[in-house]
């Protein structure tokens, strides 16, 4: 979502400015800004669209000024507009923030019965009106912003320039992540690590609650009751991480393919390769007392969720309850005694899984967190954290974070069957030993990318899409349609296999492509007797199996591509990558903007 980005820096920040929201550029968004202090005069540029926008307005009129604020609106309150775009200003004061301000009409109200005019459709400009009034009731720009945020309702960072103090920038959070740089001479404020990765890896990040007061000697930090905190520098690993698609022509191909490295870099995180056993630190809980698993999460990472349940079921007998967090976090769920609540989050910034997560706890659960962003809020709010060693996801549509969120998940459940006594150490290493083979069946299914891509061509002009799965692959039928529908904007949908008959199988004729995952398992019988049934009726059949499953039925199908056979335990992992791939080409084909499709963001930090 939104990303924010401030310098105060010795040359024009402009340039620097532009280049580091360039960086945010993968949280998703609709329009872009910046504002300087030129001469001690706030001056800005705002475009809608894409950042080539913003980049023409600066190059026709400049933008001079050593300190500035930059920003990518992704649009809640009015449409992404010029005048929408951030920064804000109001008199004294220039605002780029990230968030909703719940109760902006009130404020707004106020402000207009005082004479204030607005000029956006946005919450953001109450705050530049709001800070405005105290400096010019005489107010210390710092008391200033201390007095605003504390009328502030909702979740937010903010960054804060002021005319006439070339030496000074306010940044504030709750709810929204802000990170502060060190430079040597310089400072900065950015929304992560990645924004801030050209120009310093020492970073410090602002605890909820906090504002920050940057001049180019350093930054003080302030929690919510105005008292001097201090908050650690960590040297980040984002320098290493600076966003470059390589050889591939999207970050979501880039991405695709790194998928046989970063699942081994996980596994080699949690299991040992030597003994074939599960290894994970120390848990400040004990599996086998657990009465009850509550999984929640968004979108992919919900799907991760989903395909854990049905591990911990099977292999630790354990109660498993999974739920999207924007639905759980308001309905009140009762939870048991020593439970525990695993949230799992590419970002660590997802405001409902973050929300579900504080419900937990106040319920009296253990609490877990499997984050790809370690710095994040979700990963400091948990008990504990398992994070996953993605590296850093651009793309908007999750594929390698959502792998490696299953091997994290598939190694906790082996160890929670150990635990309770469910599973034998020789079943251990037998599990242990199938997900160790992953990356070379993930890196043999890259190999067959261009089956997928033709794959891909034929089934572009169909306007549904349905993909069936069953058992612990009905997750990765749900993946499949939303990550064709997210890139591509071609309607899919993923059902269990079984309730074809419940109702989607009306929608079957030979315009519908139907894609089969189905490796030859225990439930593979079943699942086919479904396929027979979109056949009998006309459906376009696209079959995911493996050697076994094709040779016995592969001639009635459309397509059938083959997978490597492998341990069933370990298919969603495997039967993963087609989905993602054939999501990626039909989206190539259909020219959309595969790694920031239209309306997403990256980073969905509202609910
Ligand atoms: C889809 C996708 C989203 C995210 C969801 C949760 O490809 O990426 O559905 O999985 O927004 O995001 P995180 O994992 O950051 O909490």
């Amino acid at each position: 979502m939104c990303g924010i980005v401030g310098i105060l820096g010795n040359e024009p920040v402009a340039p620097q400015l532009l280049d580091a929201l360039r960086r945010l550029e993968y949280r998703g968004y609709d329009s872009a800004g910046i504002a300087t202090l030129e001469e001690g005069e706030l001056a800005r540029r705002r475009a809608p669209g894409k950042l080539v926008n913003l980049e023409k307005e600066l190059n026709g009129t400049g933008l001079a000024g050593t300190t500035g604020i930059g920003h990518t609106r992704w649009a809640t309150h009015g449409a992404p507009t010029k005048t929408n775009a951030h920064p804000h200003q109001s008199e004294g004061v220039a605002v780029v923030h990230n968030g909703i301000i719940e109760h902006f009409r009130e404020l707004r109200t106020e402000l207009t019965d005082e004479g204030v005019t607005f000029s956006t459709e946005t919450d953001t400009e109450v705050i530049a009106h709001l800070i405005s009034r105290e400096l010019v009731a005489g107010s210390a720009p710092r008391d200033a912003v201390s007095v605003v945020l504390k009328r502030l309702e909702g979740a937010f960072a903010l960054g804060i320039i002021f005319s006439g103090k070339q030496d000074l920038m306010i940044g504030a959070r709750r709810g929204s992540p802000l990170a502060v740089g060190y430079g040597e001479t310089e400072m900065y404020l950015g929304s992560d690590a990645i924004a801030l990765a050209p120009f310093t890896n020492r970073v410090a990040f602002l605890e909820e609650g906090d504002y920050v007061i940057l001049t180019r000697g350093g930054a003080d930090y302030f929690d919510e009751n105005d008292k001097p905190a201090t908050r650690d520098i960590h040297v980040t690993q984002a320098t290493a991480y600076l966003a470059d698609k390589g050889n591939h022509r999207h970050f979501m191909a880039k991405e695709i393919a790194e998928q046989p490295e970063v699942i081994g870099h996980t596994l080699s995180e949690y299991v040992d390769m030597a003994t074939h056993r599960v290894r994970l630190p120390e848990m400040p809980f004990d599996f086998a007392k657990l009465t009850r698993l509550t999984i929640t999460a968004c979108g992919t990472a919900s799907y991760a969720g989903l395909t854990g349940k049905y591990w911990f079921e099977k292999f630790a007998r354990l109660p498993v309850e999974v739920d999207i967090a924007s639905e759980f976090r308001y309905r009140e769920a009762p939870l048991p005694e020593n439970g525990l609540a695993i949230v799992i989050s590419q970002s660590g910034e997802t405001a409902d899984t973050l929300a579900a997560l504080k419900y937990c706890k106040e319920q009296g659960q253990h609490t877990l967190g499997i984050v790809n962003v370690r710095e994040s809020s979700i990963a400091r709010e948990c008990d504990a954290i398992l994070p996953t060693f993605a590296g850093p996801e651009i793309g908007v549509a999750s594929t390698k974070a959502f792998t490696c969120q299953l091997a994290v998940l598939a190694c906790m459940a082996i160890a929670a069957g150990r635990a309770r006594g469910t599973l034998s150490e020789e079943q251990e290493r037998e599990l242990v030993g199938a997900l160790i083979k992953v990356p070379r069946h993930v890196s043999e299914v890259l190999r067959h990318e261009d089956q997928l891509e033709d794959i891909a061509k034929s089934i572009c002009s169909a306007r549904d899409v349905l993909y069936l799965g069953r058992g612990v692959n009905f997750p990765i039928a749900l993946e499949g349609a939303l990550k064709l529908k997210e890139i591509s904007y071609i309607h899919a949908e993923g059902y269990a296999a079984g309730e074809l008959k419940h109702g989607p199988i009306a929608l079957i004729d030979e315009n519908v492509p139907v894609v089969v995952i189905s490796p030859n398992d225990e439930l593979y019988d079943k699942t086919v007797s479904n396929m027979q049934e979109v056949a009998a009726r006309g459906g376009k059949i696209v079959l995911f199996t493996d050697e076994t499953g094709a040779d016995a039925n592969g001639d009635s199908t459309f397509q059938t591509f083959r997978i490597p056979a492998a341990h069933c335990f370990v298919n969603p992992l495997i039967y993963a990558i087609p989905v993602q791939l054939l999501a990626y080409h039909a989206a190539v084909f259909m020219g959309t903007d595969v790694d920031q499709p239209r309306n997403l963001a990256k980073s969905v930090t509202v609910e």
